[in-house]
């Protein structure tokens, strides 16, 4: 089959186009059955397709027909031997990934600052997570990747890990040295699982980072909806055979998946591929070519800075993607949010996220010059309306101590809990999720062992006004721990 086709997609049509008279569900039967308000404004096209797998259509949870071709047609794209889709977006992808490659009492080693879905599958798992500190940049207050002499640490101290997780390129659109990293753990036969969220473009287009793929890393979980034109919650998980095992992956990615699969999102992914394998470098390319001179432009604004290229600096920081932008408003006297809201008030502007220092913004295959003059004629608009507030701010980032982990995240997860004054839990194990933004890496997870030191940490993040985010407090004056066992006498 050729990459111009799109077999999954064209079999909807046919079978639309036969007008079969439809006793199965979904109910709605081409929205006949909906209500008239959301039909009329969704349109009769997208509900003539929202199907069921039925046999014409082939079954995700076990492919031998359309989704089968749509499928090896997007392993061939992304130069996978495999390519699973998911339609329940990176994070049902993270999740099988990891519950394939370990199981209760295995060691992962993972990126401190990891996505939540990775936690949520090291408790499912019940594995136990070894955490490396990621890069910190303190200009911009954010957290980047790990590096692969970190990787190459942890696994001489953790011989029996079972797998390396690795976020690239980051939220932020930082990459590390995925190809060193993959070396080093592949010397002793550790498969390499990718959070590629933020990476789906990145194989079709040579000034982008390496792609998971290419590094030969055995798993990756791709964000397609995010930057590669696909409809929300569809993702791929791509696979290099030979330290994992396709059947392996299929039985991890049904258990995890709805067997009501929505046609629409995977027809989007069927598409998506055909236009990133046949047009995705020209459309990249222009991505590129925008967010390059938007990047200049920004950086000629008074009080405003847009990272570039100067930031690479070590195998953690080791390429980027231009298409991002993360622009720094903090020598504008504003915060991120303010930045972010003033935008939505003043210009009709939504950014993609704001923290204490900055915003960012993604240039994608759906912009044109027009957007990216109106993005930079409002971040002008907004320097005029701070300058007067405008001064050099030291950014306050500091790095919490990982904390020793007392118990797997999981049976802190089941474990009984109590909440306790803050102040006085140094000692306990805790059974919440606690961070800080920014740089957003979690200063406890379910399980590890509280300090007077990270105690210290945390208080004065508050005590500078930096938010706190995940304790069922969100004032932090008390704590969930597990219920001490007292003695009985
Ligand atoms: C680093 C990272 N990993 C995973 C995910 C999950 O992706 P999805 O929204 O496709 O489930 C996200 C989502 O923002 C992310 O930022």
């Amino acid at each position: 089959m050729s990459q111009l086709e799109t077999p999954l997609f064209d079999a909807l049509l046919k079978h639309r186009n036969r007008q079969p008279i439809q006793f199965h569900i979904p109910g709605h039967k081409k929205g006949q059955g909906m209500d008239p308000a959301f039909r009329e404004f969704v349109g009769d096209n997208v509900l003539s397709i929202d199907l069921i797998n039925i046999a014409p259509l082939d079954d995700l949870h076990s492919p031998k027909g359309v989704i089968k071709e749509a499928q090896k047609l997007a392993a061939e794209a992304f130069g996978a031997d495999h390519t699973f889709f998911s339609i329940q977006g990176t994070s049902g992808a993270i999740m099988t990934m990891i519950l394939t490659v370990v199981g209760p009492g295995d060691k992962i080693i993972v990126p401190r600052n990891v996505h939540k879905s990775t936690m949520s599958a090291i408790v499912l798992a019940g594995a136990i997570p070894i955490f490396i500190a990621p890069e910190i940049d303190t200009e911009y207050g954010i957290s980047h990747g790990i590096s692969a002499e970190s990787v190459e640490r942890a696994l001489n101290t953790y011989p029996d890990a079972k797998a390396v997780l690795v976020i690239n390129p980051t939220y932020y659109g930082f990459a590390a040295d995925l190809k060193k990293i993959v070396d080093v753990a592949h010397e002793r036969s550790v498969p390499v699982i990718v959070d590629e969220a933020h990476g789906v473009h990145i194989k079709f287009h040579d000034e982008l980072p390496i792609s998971a793929m290419e590094a030969g890393a055995d798993m990756a979980a791709t964000s397609v909806h995010k930057l590669g034109g696909s409809m929300t919650q569809s993702s791929v998980l791509n696979v290099r055979e030979g330290l994992v095992s396709i059947n392996r992956i299929q039985s991890v990615f049904s258990m995890l998946t709805t067997t009501s699969t929505s046609y629409p999102i995977l027809a989007s992914l069927d598409c998506a591929r055909r236009q990133l394998a046949v047009n995705g470098h020209e459309l990249i390319d222009e991505s590129i070519r925008l967010a390059k001179d938007a990047r200049k432009r920004i950086n000629k604004i008074p009080h405003l800075k847009c990272a570039g290229r100067e930031k690479l600096n070590s195998s953690a920081t080791y390429d980027m993607d231009p298409t991002k932008l993360l622009i720094s408003v903090k020598d504008l006297g504003i915060t991120g949010h303010q930045a972010e809201e003033w935008l939505r008030q003043n210009a009709n502007i939504e950014v993609e996220l704001s923290d204490l220092y900055n915003i960012l913004c993604i240039i994608t295959l759906g912009d044109t010059k027009k957007e990216v003059n109106l993005l930079i004629n409002a971040l002008q608009r907004m320097s005029q309306a701070f300058d007067s507030e405008a001064s050099i701010v030291e950014s306050l980032v500091r790095v919490p101590d990982i904390p020793a982990l007392a118990m797997s995240p999981r049976n802190a997860f089941y474990s009984q809990t109590e909440m306790m004054p803050l102040k006085d839990s140094a000692g306990y194990i805790c059974s919440e999720f606690i961070m800080v933004y920014p740089p957003g890496i979690p200063i406890f997870i379910p399980g590890e062992i509280i300090t007077e030191e990270n105690i210290k940490y945390i208080q004065m993040n508050i005590d500078a006004g930096l938010p706190v985010q995940g304790p069922e407090d969100p004032s932090l004056k008390t704590i969930r721990v597990i219920k001490e066992r007292k003695p009985i006498f």
